[in-house]
């Protein structure tokens, strides 16, 4: 074997190569759905480096290792910012192609993505979503919230606890206090990709197949998605904004 060929196979049992261009199972005959699936599969890959990547966040928070932790949830960010941006391929799957291999799919849809529902849950959502998201999490999959018992943000919430300082004083105080800030900015960040992918991914669903109509999963847009797009997972670091803007002398509504 010359040191191409090992090199070659050492990559492909590496990346299984194999075994990803073999998962591919079309359900149409339709050319079109090949990239519905492909996108998907990309997702649910990014899903997982995001949920390794949490769970490693939280353990850095609990042990103070500010630095490391806020590296790695910027970079976070930037996966949820390239995972965003993928939905504009999805658009230029024309709405009638999807609509001719739609009837395929049955009751399949990203409802079921059982890595989104963790993600979410293991970021804090059903801490901060409230009692209804936090009950609907685990109707979906029973014991998903109590498989987390740490999650990212209440490791952030006690890492601020722990500095006793506020939020607003990290803000006041941001260069004395850089690492606190820096943290508070990436996870900032990090909710506000989140909330674009949502935001897109409506955007998206209306193209494809309207506004009114009913999902694969049976829910309709406006009475299930549109209300997502109020999650945060980190509120407190929006709220602190109006804290903000009240002590500068500006005015919030109630
Ligand atoms: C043609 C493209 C798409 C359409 C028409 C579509 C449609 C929908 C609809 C209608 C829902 C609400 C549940 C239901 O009744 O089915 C939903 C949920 C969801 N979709 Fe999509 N989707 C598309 C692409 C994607 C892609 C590429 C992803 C990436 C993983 C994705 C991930 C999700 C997730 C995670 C949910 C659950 C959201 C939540 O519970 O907050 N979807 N989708």
């Amino acid at each position: 074997m010359t040191n191409f060929e090992e090199d070659q196979f050492n990559y492909t049992e590496h990346i299984q190569t194999e075994a990803l261009l073999n998962s591919q199972k079309l359900v149409s005959p339709h050319p079109e759905e090949m990239l519905f699936v492909i996108i998907h599969q990309v997702y649910e890959l990014w899903f997982k480096q995001l949920i390794h990547d949490t769970n490693r966040c939280v353990v850095m928070l609990q042990n103070d290792d500010l630095a490391q932790a806020t590296w790695l949830i910027q970079r976070m960010g930037r996966i949820l910012k390239v995972a965003d941006s993928q939905l504009s391929i999805l658009e230029m799957l024309t709405f009638a192609d999807f609509q001719e291999f739609r009837p395929f799919l049955k009751k399949s849809s990203g409802l079921q993505s059982r890595q989104f529902r963790e993600f979410e849950v293991l970021a804090g959502l059903a801490e901060t979503a409230g009692d209804s998201y936090a009950n609907w999490a685990e109707s979906l999959w029973p014991g998903i919230i109590e498989s987390h018992p740490v999650t990212l943000h209440s490791a952030f919430i006690e890492v601020i606890e722990r500095s006793n300082l506020s939020l607003i004083g990290i803000y006041q105080s941001r260069w004395e206090q850089a690492l606190l800030f820096n943290l508070c900015e990436a996870c900032l960040e990090m909710d506000r990709m989140l909330t674009s992918w949502r935001h897109n991914h409506i955007q998206m669903v209306k193209r494809m197949i309207g506004g009114r109509a009913q999902g694969t999963g049976g829910t309709f847009v406006a009475k299930y998605l549109e209300p997502t797009l109020k999650y945060r997972i980190f509120p407190e670091l929006w709220e602190v904004r109006h804290e903000m803007t009240s002590a500068t002398g500006g005015k919030v509504a109630e």
